[in-house]
C-alpha cells in the first residue's frame, strides 16, 4: 500500500473541519467485511466497530463478555471493506480499566493487528490517565459519555442518563477533560438533548450523539437496529430505515418452501 493509500479519506482532522463548517457527521457500526463495504460506499463518514458486536453478532445480553481478540477479528474484517470512512474500534470491557499501561497495550494491539484508525473508550475522569497515555503514543481516541453500556451493572438500567444536576455537571466536566486530554471526538449516548447541545457548544471537538437529540455534530446508530435486522429493540431514538428482519425471513421461508417442493434447483440452476 502506498503512503497516500494508507490514509483513508476521512481523517480525525477532517471531522474537526466538518464541525467548524457545520457539516453533520454520519457514523454507523459495522462488524464484518460485507456490511462495512456497503456502509462505506454509501457515504458514512465514521464506521464504529462497536462492542455492541457482543449483542448483535454474538447474542450476549450485555457488551461485557466480548474479548479483545473478538474485537480484533471484527475490526480486521471491517477494515478490509473500507476505503473512505474513518474506522474506530471499541476497547472492550476489562482491557483498559486496570491501569494506563494495560490500556495502552490493548490500544496498540488494535492498531497493529487491525489497521483501524482510532479507538473508542467509555468513561471520563476515571480513565483520563489511560486516554492521555494512548494519545501520547500517537493513537487517536474517541470518548464516550452518558449511557456507557459497559457500566450497566453499576447503572442497573438502560434509561436516560444525566437527568439530575450532579450527573449532568460531571458529564460536562468529563467532556472537557476528554477534550483537554486530546480526544478527537466524543460520543454522547442517551442524555437529554439540552445537555448534549450545551456540551456540543462548549467543546471544539465534534460530539456524536445516539439518543442525544439533533444538536450534536453527528449521529451514530447500530447498523442492525437501523436496518431493522433486530426487531426486539425499539427505543424512542431509533429510526428504522428498512425492515430487513421481514425481508430476510420471507426470503428464507421462500427458499425452504422451494427446496421442500423440489422447485429449487431447477434445470437452469444445475450443471
Ligand atoms: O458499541 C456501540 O455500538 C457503541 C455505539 C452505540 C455508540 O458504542
Amino acid at each position: 500500500m502506498s503512503v497516500a493509500g494508507a490514509v483513508r479519506a476521512v481523517t480525525t482532522l477532517r471531522l474537526t473541519e466538518m464541525k467548524q463548517r457545520g457539516e453533520k457527521i454520519a457514523m454507523l457500526t459495522s462488524y464484518d467485511y460485507s456490511t462495512a463495504k456497503i456502509v462505506d460506499a454509501a457515504g458514512v463518514d465514521v464506521i464504529l466497530v462497536g462492542d455492541s458486536a457482543a449483542n448483535v453478532m454474538a447474542g450476549y445480553e450485555t457488551t461485557l463478555p466480548i474479548t479483545l481478540d473478538m474485537m480484533i477479528y471484527h475490526a480486521r474484517s471491517v477494515v478490509r471493506g473500507v476505503t473512505r470512512a474513518l474506522v474506530v474500534v471499541d476497547l472492550p470491557f476489562g482491557t483498559y480499566q486496570g491501569n494506563s499501561k494495560v490500556a495502552l497495550d490493548s490500544a496498540i494491539r488494535i492498531m497493529k493487528e487491525t489497521e483501524a484508525d482510532a479507538v473508542k473508550i467509555e468513561g471520563g475522569e476515571e480513565i483520563i490517565e489511560s486516554v492521555q497515555r494512548i494519545i501520547s503514543a500517537g493513537i487517536p481516541v474517541m470518548g464516550h459519555l452518558g449511557l456507557t453500556p459497559q457500566s450497566i451493572h453499576k447503572f442497573g438500567t438502560y434509561s436516560v442518563r444525566a437527568k439530575e444536576e450532579a450527573e449532568a455537571q460531571k458529564l460536562i466536566n468529563d467532556a472537557h477533560l476528554l477534550e483537554q486530554a486530546g480526544c478527537f471526538a466524543v460520543v454522547l449516548e442517551k442524555i437529554p438533548a439540552a445537555l448534549a447541545e450545551r456540551v456540543t457548544t462548549e467543546l471544539s471537538i465534534p460530539t456524536i450523539g445516539i439518543g442525544a437529540g439533533g444538536a450534536t455534530d453527528g449521529q451514530v446508530l447500530v447498523v442492525h437496529d437501523m436496518l431493522g435486522i433486530t426487531n426486539d429493540f425499539s427505543p424512542r431514538f431509533l429510526r428504522r430505515y428498512a425492515d430487513l428482519h421481514g425481508v430476510m425471513t420471507s426470503a428464507v421461508e421462500s427458499y425452504v418452501a422451494d427446496v421442500k417442493r423440489r422447485d429449487f434447483p431447477n434445470e437452469k440452476e444445475q450443471y
